[in-house]
């Protein structure tokens, strides 16, 4: 089965180097197929080029993410390009296929796509360096998830982060509302009650769930004001935030 990997991304300074570091991993996965959605109205070209040098399968989307949300106190990230890619999905991947949402700024070991590559309909396992716990994970017993070891409850049926699950694409089409929400902090929840999940559906992957083999890391920010400017210059495009 093929991998669909979809992966949010806006344009910093930083974006280069970000794919540049996760499409270099990806590169050593057999079947990937990178779907790179960027939070932007056009398609910038360096990431173009990489994805053209890296010889993976791929496919290059932008939609940005409405002003709306943006004006919000807490800004609902990578929504609106999500979407676009779980269309295309929705549309062009294979039934056989899983789909699986990394974000630009995560470490992964690959060893992740050999377990999440048979999910038959959602598998999970946990994600290292995240929240005040350190570690998100569900938590199982006798094979089956019974609940959620994370730092961050807010009410939610699915504490997990974006990169601690996959679905399979055949599941996927056969659910009528599928949908990821503009609310920050539950993207991962809504998309996964939209699903239509019970938590004894769910596959434990992962050693059941006791061995972390993706992080939630975290790039700082480059504080110079030059570089920020030279790069607005260098790819002459108008930047979507000023941070
Ligand atoms: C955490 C989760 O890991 C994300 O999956 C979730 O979307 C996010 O919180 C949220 O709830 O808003 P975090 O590290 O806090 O992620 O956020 P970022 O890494 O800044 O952004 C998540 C993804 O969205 C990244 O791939 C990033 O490139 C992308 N993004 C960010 C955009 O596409 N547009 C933006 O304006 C900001
Ligand atoms: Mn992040």
């Amino acid at each position: 089965p093929v991998i669909y990997v979809v992966t949010p991304t806006y344009r910093r300074p930083e974006m280069v180097a970000e794919l540049t570091r996760l499409g270099q991993t990806l590169t050593m996965v057999k079947r990937i197929h990178w779907i790179v959605a960027e939070d932007s109205h056009t398609c910038s070209p360096p990431i173009t080029s990489l994805l053209d040098r890296l010889g993976l399968s791929y496919t290059h989307l932008a939609s940005p993410m409405p002003e709306v949300y943006r004006r919000e106190k807490y800004v609902p990230r990578g929504v609106s390009n999500r979407r676009a890619a779980l269309q295309w999905v929705q549309e062009n991947g294979e039934d056989t296929g899983v789909l699986y949402f990394l974000d630009d700024d995560n470490a992964i070991d690959i060893r992740l796509f050999n377990e999440m590559r048979l999910t038959q309909t959602v598998s999970m396992w946990p994600v290292g360096l995240i929240g005040e716990y350190t570690v998100s994970s569900p938590v199982v017993k006798g094979n089956q998830v019974v609940g959620f070891y994370d730092g961050w409850p807010a009410g939610r049926k699915f504490q997990v982060d974006m990169a601690g699950f996959a679905v399979n694409i055949g599941y996927l089409k056969k659910q009528k509302k599928v949908t990821m929400p503009y609310i920050a902090g539950h993207e991962e929840d809504g998309f996964l009650k939209s699903l239509n999940l019970n938590l004894k559906d769910i596959e434990v992957k992962a050693d059941g769930c006791t061995n972390i083999l993706v992080w939630h890391t975290r790039t700082a920010k480059n504080p110079s004001r030059t570089l920020r400017l030279a790069h607005h210059q260098a790819t002459n495009i108008k930047p979507l935030t000023d941070n």
